[in-house]
């Protein structure tokens, strides 16, 4: 089936659903240029179990969906029957909370007769600091830090990628988020980690920096987390700031020196960060650093496309039309979706 608006000369008008953890969210992409993008997240409403709860999860999306979807198409000025094609995430994530967007997305396509493009979650951060590049996405680096997974990835162009290293235990924001709790600071911690980092001394615990000297671009983070865990009954009361401001010291740390050394054997010179640790401001100032010093072009996405939303969505989507994808609407969700299956260029 091919885009409605394909071949008349203008670019498709995409709708994309991202429905993956605990954020309901929706955007609109002509082209490359998107139009409106909305996210209602659940933060507040998981906070109290101090953690995301499927179920409750999936029954939030179910009342956030309609109110998300119509904001954005009235955001954009745009109707339903308008949309060219209809993109949603089909994983990884929690099943019951994927089901809900790719089932909603499968059903507009189907009812409009329009192409479905499922997209992979973890393509849509990878992809997202090029949202704001003409040029489109070009030969890099690229480093995933979300809740869920950290990946070093290298990018020859749309599609065409090959994974350098991931981590072998915890990912960067889980291991923000366990120590947050270990600290008894809000869910999820990250935020609140780097929040309360800004008043403590970086230096005051030497935290280890695991896996530096590997030899290879994997990371592990759980050492640390436990780290930290061992060092708190021996200063109470807790300087709080000051082991939120070292344990973060380690992780960027450790991020930075990985990546910058897959830049340098990888002979490219634009480093793309994201997912929702590329929100942390220490990271990005010791990227930016790193990279000035380099001589390396730094892409990081604004904040609101870090964490989790339907544009990186609709973004990867609109490229895979780009390059000639067709419906898919046999795609089933895909939980666990495996990255050795799409990292292989
Ligand atoms: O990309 P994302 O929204 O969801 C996943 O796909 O996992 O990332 C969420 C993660 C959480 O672990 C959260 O604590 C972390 O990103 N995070 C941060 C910051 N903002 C969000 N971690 C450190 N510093 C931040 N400023
Ligand atoms: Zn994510």
């Amino acid at each position: 089936m091919k885009a409605a608006g394909q071949g008349a000369g203008r670019a498709p008008l995409v709708l994309a659903l991202e429905t993956s953890c605990d954020e309901s969210a929706a955007a609109l992409i002509r082209g490359r240029d998107l139009l409106a993008a909305e996210v209602f997240s659940q933060i507040a409403i998981h906070g109290k179990y101090g953690g995301v709860v499927p179920e409750v999860a999936s029954r939030n999306h179910l009342l956030a969906l309609r109110p998300v979807l119509e904001a954005t198409l009235a955001g954009a000025g745009v109707r339903l029957a308008d949309l060219d094609a209809v993109a949603a995430t089909a994983g990884p994530g929690l099943a019951t909370s994927l089901m809900l967007g790719l089932s909603l997305a499968k059903g507009i396509a189907v009812a409009l007769r329009r192409p479905f493009i499922p997209v992979n979650h973890i393509e849509g951060h990878l992809l997202s600091p090029f949202l704001s590049e003409t040029s489109g996405p070009r030969e890099s680096v690229g480093l995933v830090v979300s809740g869920g997974h950290t990946l070093l990835v290298r990018i020859y162009g749309t599609g065409k990628y090959r994974l350098l290293g991931k981590t072998l235990d915890d990912a960067a924001g889980e291991a923000f988020d366990k120590v947050g709790k270990l600290l008894g600071l809000p869910y999820p911690g990250g935020p609140h980690v780097a929040k309360t980092a800004l008043e403590g001394d970086p230096r005051r615990f030497n935290f280890p920096r695991s896996m530096l000297g590997s030899g290879d671009y994997d990371f592990s983070f759980s050492g640390l987390k436990t780290a930290v865990r061992y060092l708190l009954p021996k200063h109470a009361p807790v300087p709080v700031a000051d082991v939120c401001a070292s344990f973060q010291e380690a992780v960027v740390d450790i991020l930075v020196a990985k990546t910058m050394k897959a830049l340098r054997s990888e002979g490219v010179d634009t480093l793309a960060i994201s997912g929702g640790v590329s929100c942390n401001i220490r990271l990005r100032e010791q990227f930016t650093e790193a990279c000035r010093v380099a001589g390396v072009q730094l892409l990081v996405a604004p904040s609101a496309l870090c964490t989790d939303n339907a544009a990186m969505i609709a973004y990867v989507a609109a490229l895979k039309l780009e390059n000639g994808a067709v419906s898919q609407l046999e795609a089933e969700i895909e939980p666990s979706l495996n990255s050795a299956r799409w990292l292989n260029a």
